[in-house]
């Protein structure tokens, strides 16, 4: 048998070097969250179908597409080849198995200890180290903080010239507050690799943080050029740049952006990012003071409806529940207030409460129910460029019933860089 390794010196259990070959450079467009992921480990899978990691990658490449079925497939196809697989890949095959298989409350336990015994399986590390992951969307209090503690935890073992390893720590430097750090991290992350969609995110991600709506947009505007729209992080980052246009009062940009690659029927990426994306940027376009047409909130709660029917992320039912309460259906609404699922679950009445006061106008009421969730949504998930959400919507309900003061207090207290944002200018912050 070849001595195959991956991108990271894992031993990889195939004959054919080819495939080898294949398997990285679908671990390299994974990490990366570049264009056609799949097709590298069908590739490698052509040249060696009992070659089993391939199989997995193929599995996490199908889940970036949205093919849970696809994914759970190529799980099985990898458990039915594993025997006679260094010990390495077993683990990496159950602990990853686990986690496709939508059983989150055991992958969790399994991949750390993976991690700890291979922290340089960087296909298996991968889960824990972005916003969107098992750490991410734990729930727990504490959880941006197990972030940076665990992707500080895996530099010593991918050294100073890894840009996937700087470009996850650079994220979790970024929502614990370590702003000037993270941008010196990204900063080196992107030179080693530009073409990083994530790390492109992240840079985003920074200077949101700081204020650096022209920076962004530019930086943004040009990086797209070069991303396909098929790329899983596509969709996403046209977010951040419509959420830049808003704040440089340039609606028209922003809805440009929004019904090209933002809302349902544009975006091609996953459908948490198409509903949370396109529910956010309409809610901060109506408070900044922008007419948003009741048919699109319509299609984003009818988008909702058709994906996530029932709860089962704070995350995503917070955005589900304020599409339902600004289109008027009440019905899903009521759904995710009585029903909420998860590791958040207990936030998530009080968010979908405050929803629908607001869908009502009943500013006291939703400034109520929402004073009830701020003290750590944190654990709803998502970062804190998403929830600001929050932050904008209880300082208009304070807006709403006249009390400047208390809103001007909050601004300063939990998110001065918001001052600046199009809905506050006329709020201004005396620190
Ligand atoms: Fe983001």
């Amino acid at each position: 048998m070849a001595n195959c390794t991956d991108l990271y010196g894992n031993t990889l259990s195939t004959g054919s070097q080819a495939a080898a070959e294949a398997y990285n450079t679908g671990l390299h467009r994974l990490l990366a969250a570049q264009v056609d992921m799949v097709a590298p480990f069908e590739h490698a899978i052509a040249l060696d179908s009992r070659f089993a990691l391939a199989h997995v990658g193929l599995a996490r490449a199908l889940l970036n597409v949205n093919d849970g079925p696809g994914a759970r497939k190529a799980i099985e196809q990898a458990r039915s080849l594993v025997q006679g697989c260094t010990a390495r890949e077993q683990s990496h095959v159950h602990a990853l198995g686990l986690l496709v298989a939508g059983n989150s409350a055991e992958a969790y336990p399994a991949i750390r200890a993976h991690v700890d015994s291979y922290p340089r399986d960087a296909m298996v590390a991968q889960t824990c180290s972005s916003i969107f992951g098992l750490i991410g969307f734990s729930g727990l209090p504490g959880r941006e903080a197990e972030m940076l503690a665990f992707n500080a935890g895996l530099l010593p073992h991918y050294g100073e010239d890894d840009w996937w390893c700087l470009s996850q720590y650079a994220f979790a430097l970024c929502e614990t507050g370590n702003l000037d750090k993270a941008d010196q991290v990204i900063d080196r992350s992107l030179a080693l690799n530009p073409d990083n969609a994530n790390g492109a995110h992240i840079r985003a991600h920074i200077w949101y943080e700081t204020g650096e709506a022209r920076a962004g947009t530019d930086y943004l505007t040009d990086w797209l050029t070069g991303y396909g729209r098929s790329g899983v992080m596509h969709g996403h980052l046209s977010w951040h740049a419509a959420l830049w246009a808003l704040e440089q009062g340039d609606t028209a940009r922003m809805w440009q952006i929004v019904d090209a690659d933002v809302a349902p029927g544009a975006a091609l990426g996953l459908p948490i990012n198409v509903l949370t994306d396109t529910a956010s940027i309409l809610f901060r376009a109506e408070i900044a003071g922008e007419r948003v047409a009741p048919e699109r909130w319509r299609q984003v709660s009818a988008y909702a409806s058709r994906f996530y029917p029932k709860c089962s992320n704070a995350f995503i039912d917070m955005h589900a529940a304020l599409a339902h309460a600004m289109a008027g259906e009440a019905e899903p609404l009521r759904e995710i207030i009585e029903n909420p699922a998860g590791p958040a679950a207990d936030l998530v009445p009080d968010v979908a409460l405050a929803c629908r006061e607001i869908g009502a106008q009943n500013w006291a009421q939703a400034a109520h129910h929402l004073t009830r969730c701020m003290a750590d949504h944190a654990r709803i998930g998502g970062s804190r460029a998403q929830r600001d959400l929050l932050e904008h919507a209880l300082l208009t309900c304070l807006l709403k019933q006249d009390r400047t003061d208390e809103a001007r207090h909050l601004l300063a207290l939990r998110r001065p860089i918001l001052a600046q944002s199009a809905a506050w200018q006329q709020l201004p912050v005396q620190l």
